[in-house]
Order: C-alpha cells, then sequence, then structure tokens
C-alpha cells in the first residue's frame, strides 16, 4: 500500500529543471489525490517535450513507493517562471574569441532549425569564416547525428571543453554525451546551467560566428537560453504553413521583447523542383513566409528547397551543402542563405 505522506513528500521534492524550484512551487504540479494505490495528478508544462520531462521526472520519484498506477491530467500552456529575469545579469557576458553569435530559432518543431542552422554552418564556413554551432535543443538534440558524431564526447583541457571539429566547423550537442533515443532527463544540472557551461566553460574561439540552434517553440527554455548571451542577431526558421506562421509571430515577438535584432525569416521547405523537368511545386503553398515578412517588416532571408537529399546527407552526417555539387540548387539556396547573412553582419 502506497503511504499518501510518503508520496507527496516524493512529488514535492521535484524540481523543474529550468530553474530548479521545485514544480509545487512554481503551481506547475496540482490536484494530487491518491486512491488505492492509484495517484492521480496534474502537470502543467509549456511543451510536449518539456510534459514528458516532468512526467518520467514524476514517475522516477514515485518508484517503490507502493503506487501502482500514475494517471497525469497534463495540461500544455505558456508559463510564466518568476525568477527567470535574476539569470538576465550574466547577459553582459561575452564568449572568449567569438566576433559574433547568433541564434535560429522557430515557433516550433519539425520546420528543419536545426537543418538549417547544420548548413548554413556549413555555407558560412565555405566562405573561409571560422564557425561555431552549439546545439542548444538540449532535450532534443540533433546537430550530432548531422555531422555524424553522435556520442562522441568533446575533450576536455584544462578545464574547458573542447567542440568537436567537423569538416572546419567546431561543435557541440548535447547528444554527443548521451546515447541516441534516450530521453535527456534533467536535474541537478539544469538546462540554464548546461548552457552557461555550453558556452562559457568552452573554449570555442577564435571564431567569427557561433550559430546556435535554439530549442523549439517559445516557452521558457528559449528564453533562458537567449538572456544567457549577448545575441547579435536570430533567424527564423518557419515552413510555408499557416499554422507555423502564426508561431513565427509569437518567437518574432519574444526576441524583439528581449532586444535581440531579428536578421530575418528563412523559408523552409519552401518548394520542389522537380529534377527532371524543372517544374516547380509549392507543396505547402506560396508566398507565406513573404506575406508575413512584409507585415511584420522582416527581410526574407531566403527560400530552401524541399529535397530528400537534405533529409538523407542530414541523416548520413554530412549535411547537403558538403555533399552537393556546386550546380546543386540546395547548396545554392543556402550559399545565398550564407551571403545575406554575411551582408547583415558586416563581416
Ligand atoms: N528542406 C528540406 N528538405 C527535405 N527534408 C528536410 C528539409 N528540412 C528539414 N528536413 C527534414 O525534416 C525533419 C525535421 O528537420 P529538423 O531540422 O530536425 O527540424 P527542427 O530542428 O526544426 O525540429 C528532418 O528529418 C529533416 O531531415
Ligand atoms: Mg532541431
Amino acid at each position: 500500500m502506497a503511504n499518501f505522506k510518503e508520496v507527496y513528500a516524493r512529488l514535492s521534492e521535484i524540481k523543474d529543471p529550468v530553474t530548479g524550484e521545485t514544480l509545487f512551487k512554481l503551481g506547475l504540479m496540482k490536484d494530487i489525490s491518491l486512491n488505492e494505490d492509484i495517484l492521480t495528478l496534474t502537470l502543467i508544462a509549456s511543451s510536449e517535450r518539456e510534459m514528458s520531462s516532468f512526467e518520467q521526472l514524476t514517475r522516477e520519484a514515485l518508484k517503490d513507493t507502493g503506487v501502482k498506477k500514475i494517471e497525469i491530467n497534463k495540461v500544455i500552456k505558456e508559463i510564466e517562471r518568476p525568477n527567470l529575469e535574476r539569470r538576465g545579469k550574466i547577459k553582459e557576458k561575452t564568449i572568449e574569441g567569438v566576433k559574433n553569435v547568433i541564434a535560429v530559432g522557430s515557433g516550433k518543431g519539425g520546420v528543419g532549425k536545426s537543418t538549417v542552422a547544420a548548413n548554413l554552418a556549413a555555407a558560412l564556413s565555405l566562405k573561409n569564416l571560422r564557425i561555431g554551432l552549439f546545439d542548444g535543443d538540449i532535450y532534443g538534440p540533433s546537430i550530432s547525428r548531422m555531422f555524424g558524431i553522435d556520442g562522441l564526447a568533446p575533450m576536455v583541457e584544462n578545464q574547458k571543453m573542447l567542440p568537436t571539429e567537423r569538416f572546419g566547423i567546431r561543435i557541440l550537442s548535447m547528444g554527443q554525451l548521451v546515447e541516441e533515443e534516450t530521453p535527456v532527463l534533467w536535474r541537478g544540472p539544469l538546462v540554464h546551467k548546461a548552457y552557461e557551461q555550453f558556452l562559457y566553460d568552452t573554449d570555442w574561439g577564435p571564431l567569427d560566428i557561433l550559430i546556435i540552434d535554439l530549442p523549439p517553440g517559445t516557452g521558457d527554455a528559449q528564453l533562458s537560453a537567449i538572456q544567457l548571451i549577448n545575441l547579435n542577431g536570430a533567424i527564423i526558421v518557419t515552413t510555408p504553413q499557416d499554422v507555423s506562421l502564426i508561431e513565427v509571430k509569437k518567437a518574432v515577438n519574444m526576441f524583439r521583447q528581449t532586444k535581440v535584432r531579428v536578421l530575418g525569416v528563412v523559408e523552409n521547405m519552401s518548394y520542389f523542383k522537380c529534377p527532371q523537368c524543372g517544374t516547380i511545386t509549392h507543396i505547402f503553398g506560396e508566398g507565406g513566409a513573404k506575406k508575413l515578412s512584409e507585415k511584420m517588416d522582416l527581410e526574407l532571408l531566403g527560400k530552401i528547397p524541399l529535397y530528400p537529399v537534405i533529409s538523407e546527407s542530414g541523416d548520413e552526417g554530412l549535411p547537403a551543402v558538403l555533399s552537393e555539387s556546386d550546380d546543386s540548387e540546395i547548396k545554392r539556396s543556402f550559399i545565398e542563405l550564407a551571403e545575406r547573412i554575411i551582408n547583415l553582419l558586416k563581416l
């Protein structure tokens, strides 16, 4: 038989990985009741991903308590974490030897943010710039896979991490530290602590640009990331569909509110050009990003076509920009994007 007092005590110790405060205190866990070894409770999180992290923490905390079943009422909504401001003070920090830091963000996952970040890094590197790439998607890292360095832990020298160099790009990804398919659970090392280490306890420099692949969404994970860094600009990735454009607005507003310069929008999976006949098909609709960029006074930085090879090369650990020939539509689209960025950053 599960003892309510013990169950309650364990639950009350579960900490929010972003702030280190208990879920209780933040009001993210409530309505707890135990009935015949069945526990019901409500969890509130800002995203599916965060919810699954909370859920796992909950399940782990209740191990061996006699609770036979846990029924969770899941509420996903935007949440405010009161002490996030406190961390703002670190913002003045700059990363030694790094001239520019730009973030690649989006309102939602699956739009190709990591793909764009990886290929943009490669394209900029082809322009003879010294490029670093930090996978800020701590819960769902994918940069390590795209560069074939999954599970390849970075070296440590003089208490500092050394980014792993691939094709001349210096990379750090959580995927180097955890095995794929293992969900990343943050408890002791909080997300922002991890960020601090990845950014400031790492020998990044000398770099012309450090690109950060931000986690998806517009919740606290991004906010805390943004507050940790002096960003020179942000690039927003979207697909042409309307739903994702609504998310873009949120992302743009988030950056603008935190006084980060939005460099512009990249429309990914913009169109498909038939390799045989050259016919262009706008699979997800046309002109959405252009309309949005006009409305929100944003530059449309580029349009990236939809091609299976982009996805395949990502899986093979060699970004398409590096595997494709010079006359490929894909390579050209990323090189043009890189040129835009170089211009905007006055490099
Ligand atoms: N332009 C594209 N053409 C074809 N596949 C793409 C393209 N952009 C992204 N993908 C694929 O879509 C999936 C999601 O992309 P990913 O970069 O992981 O998105 P996000 O980082 O936004 O979650 C991946 O399988 C990726 O290979
Ligand atoms: Mg990603």
